[in-house]
């Protein structure tokens, strides 16, 4: 994130969809899908795509304003296929996510390679719109459908050696031809302590905007973690490991200065290198566009009690 220069944005707010058309979009979709009009499209998508049901609308769920399809998938960062804010979208129209599994290993009662497919149940997907605050300064509100993570683990029986929980995202430059640059330490890696992992809040996306996840965004399984900058919301991910110790991330071994293991959304503690103070809405006008960082996200009622008494300035 370092080696990027920021551009302002060129996005118009007229751009940004409002949820009323939103939700009419979706309605137009499943009745269009019931109507066999879309049969092209629907016959692209995966089998367990058909069965989504009509989702759930989570309680934790932002109220904001929601940036449009194009702005969530045409402006991400996805080092995997290059590294300016274009290139997934540009770079990763031909990887196939199927078929797609997760191994499961270190402290736990049930670990084992599990099929992507085991994981999405209709009766667990629902909606959740969250804002996703990038530690470059910038923030979208996404509609993401997916289910708890929380819920996903508890099926692995983590045993009580398990302090932390480490993901890996796939290895493979013939798939993901960003790896073949050494920009980052391959393959990407995150980590979470296993309250955080365990808090309501951490969210298993497969899906936004009630569709299949869009490759650039971090098909078919990527994590979503919203009090916390977004290279903590890990893509495609491969691998759930249960760790006694605190495992290591790809950006704090990185830039270990800048990049610390917690990455709490939080206005007092800036970037060495810039303020975290403030963030720019990507899709609104610059002099919409500006807004005060909230600390954690917004999220402190559910998650600032998993940090008392440590100090945040030194567990960044
Ligand atoms: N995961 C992987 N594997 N590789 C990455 O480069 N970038 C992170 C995160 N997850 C990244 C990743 C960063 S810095 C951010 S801000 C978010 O993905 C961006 O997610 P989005 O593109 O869906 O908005």
């Amino acid at each position: 994130m370092s080696i990027i220069i920021q551009k302002s944005s060129t996005i118009k707010s007229s751009e940004i969809t409002p949820k009323s058309i939103y939700l009419d979009r979706r309605r137009f979709m499943q009745q269009a899908v019931a109507t066999s009009v879309l049969l092209t499209a629907d016959a692209m998508l995966p089998a367990w795509a058909k069965k989504w049901p009509e989702l759930k609308h989570s309680p934790y769920s932002s109220s904001d304003k929601l940036n449009s399809f194009e702005d969530i998938t045409t402006y991400n960062n996805f080092y995997e296929f290059g590294t300016s804010k274009k290139d997934p979208h540009k770079n990763a129209t031909k990887f196939n996510p199927r078929p797609w599994s997760i191994t499961v290993e270190g402290e736990c009662e049930k670990p084992g390679v599990f099929d992507l497919e085991d994981f999405i149940k209709p009766a667990v997907l629902e909606e959740r719109i969250y804002r996703l605050r990038c530690v470059e300064g910038w923030s979208m509100v996404i509609p993401w459908v997916g289910f708890s993570l929380a819920d996903m683990l508890k099926g692995f029986e983590p045993t009580s050696k398990a302090k932390y929980v480490e993901f890996t995202t796939l290895l493979d430059e013939s798939r993901m031809p960003g790896q073949k640059r050494r920009v980052l330490r391959w393959p990407y890696t995150e980590g979470l302590r296993i309250d955080e992992a365990m808090n309501e809040l951490p969210f298993m996306a497969v899906g936004l905007y009630g569709e299949v996840l869009p490759n650039q965004n971090g098909a078919p399984i990527r994590l979503v973690v919203p009090w916390k900058y977004g290279y903590k919301s890990i893509k495609s991910i491969v691998k759930i490991r249960f760790t006694e110790t605190q495992p290591q991330t790809t950006w704090n071994v990185t830039a270990p200065k800048e990049y610390g293991f917690y990455s709490n959304v939080n206005p007092t503690v800036d970037h060495p290198r810039w303020s975290q103070k403030k963030e720019r809405v990507i899709g609104l006008p610059f002099w919409q566009a500006k807004r005060d960082t909230q600390i954690f996200n917004g999220y402190a009622k559910q998650v600032a009690h998993l940090y008392d008494g440590m100090d945040l300035n030194k567990y960044f």
